[in-house]
């Protein structure tokens, strides 16, 4: 197991620039050039889609920065790509938000140029233009006094600890009695305690930056729970994660709160899940917002049976909107989808999220470790569970209408 250790800093500016990745935009008319060549289509759409994860000492298998090193993988690029395995992003394109600000995925003209580059037999050019590296110090410190939190990140502190970190998350555990049910219902299953707030990332991610007046508030005596997860590469490797926080300055309090909660998908709680052997199984459930709010991402959290995951909302006038539906979960991918700014959507008190969840404990899972099982709930990976991490800002239901005249503007702009 690794040394986790806490770390938090209170921030520049200059710190929070660092971590955003500008994307670099591939434009349609690229590619439909005849000619597409490996520096001036394909290096881009790398650069900005695969090299998070795809450059020395990361955590993919290989890197793919230079054209050397991609050369030998066209194939295997072609094919990951076609099938839409490679990047990880595993949410259903036909339904729901499509709007994220982190989103990894490739276009469909993205697509078609590294396949007619494989096709053209994997030409080059001049040399590829190198990546941007981020990084940023960190100071240890403890929390004596409540601190509102603007952005967080996480990673594992070494080089050579990036080989072997698949992912790490990072919980934030304090006991919070303003928050007790008071805003949404969640079950307390999900590893965390009545009244506990939690945060989570998964390594792979930019980061996680708040809008602008809204944050999260730590308090003090508050506990970060790691989980992470290994994998060997054949050297032993010594590694510990840092987690970043960023804090408002002293004394500057945003509007706004944001808050994690751990929407459960299944009725009652995860202990209810009960799934025989060679079945399928489907479950949902209904948390009904006691506040205005605005979501913010969706991040489903599912074992080695979890198959779909999607939200739903119910407005008070009984409308039913599909928000996300992350139709090829995969157990080894704790992808949080991320609302764009104008997409996030708005909604009203009174409010019902509806969270469903799909298990395949047949053969036909791949993931399956052995479909003769009966499945329950439980923390290891073969047994299962079911909830979404999802942030929620809430908000007044004057600062609501607001909100939504703001967006009506901005919409009709
Ligand atoms: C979030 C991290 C991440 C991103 C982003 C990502 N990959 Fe991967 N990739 C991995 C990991 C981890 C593996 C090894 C596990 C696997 O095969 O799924 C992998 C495997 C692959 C493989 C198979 C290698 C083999 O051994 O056959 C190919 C090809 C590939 N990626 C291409 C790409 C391309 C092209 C992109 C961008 C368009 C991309 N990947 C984006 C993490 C990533």
């Amino acid at each position: 197991m690794a040394n986790a250790k806490f770390q938090a800093v209170a921030l520049g500016a200059l710190a929070l620039v660092v971590i955003l990745v500008l994307p670099l935009q591939m434009s349609a008319q690229k590619a439909a050039d005849t000619n597409v060549t490996f520096t001036k289509d394909v290096a881009p759409i790398l650069q900005e889609k695969c090299q998070a994860c795809h450059r020395a000492d990361s955590m993919a298998p290989m890197s793919l920065v230079t054209y050397e090193e991609s050369r030998p993988w066209a194939k295997a690029i072609r094919e990951r790509v076609i099938t839409r395995q490679m990047p990880p992003w595993h949410i259903d394109k036909t339904v729901g938000i499509q709007q994220f600000k982190n989103d990894r995925s490739l276009t469909d003209a993205q697509i078609a140029t590294m396949v007619k580059w494989v096709d053209a037999g994997a030409p080059k050019s001049v040399p590829a233009v190198a990546l941007d590296a981020w990084y940023k110090p960190v100071v240890p410190t403890g929390l004596t006094e409540p601190r509102w939190v603007r952005a967080i990140e996480i990673h594992p502190a070494t080089v050579k600890g990036r080989k072997v970190t698949h992912h790490a998350l990072a919980r934030l555990q304090q006991e919070d009695p303003s928050l007790t049910r008071a805003s949404i219902d969640t079950a307390d299953d999900a590893g965390g305690g009545v009244g506990g707030l939690f945060m989570e990332w998964a390594v792979g991610k930019q980061g996680e930056i708040m809008r602008p007046n809204s944050g999260k508030l730590m308090l003090p005596g508050s506990k970060i729970i790691f989980e992470m997860h290994y994998h060997a590469i054949g050297e032993p490797i010594t590694d510990h994660v840092e987690l970043g926080i960023y804090f408002y300055p002293k004394g500057q309090e945003p509007k706004y709160r944001q808050t994690l909660a751990a929407l459960q998908s299944v009725a009652g709680g995860s202990r209810n899940i009960d799934i025989a052997p060679e079945s399928t199984f489907v479950s949902q459930n209904f948390i009904p917002l006691r506040q205005a709010g605005r979501v913010e991402n969706f991040q489903p959290h599912m074992h080695l049976r979890g198959k779909a995951m999607s939200m739903e909302a119910i407005l008070p006038n009984g409308q039913t909107m599909m928000l996300s539906n992350v139709d090829r979960f995969n157990f080894n991918w704790h992808l949080n989808y991320v609302y764009a700014d104008d997409a996030a959507p708005l909604l009203p008190k009174g409010t019902i999220l509806k969270i469903t969840s799909w298990y395949d404990n047949t053969a036909a899972n791949p993931n399956n470790p052995d479909p003769n099982q009966w499945v329950g709930f439980g923390d290891r990976t073969v047994d299962e569970m079911g909830h979404a991490w999802v942030n929620i800002t809430y908000m007044s239901d004057e600062d609501y209408q607001t909100e939504v005249a703001k967006k009506k503007a901005a919409s009709q702009e």
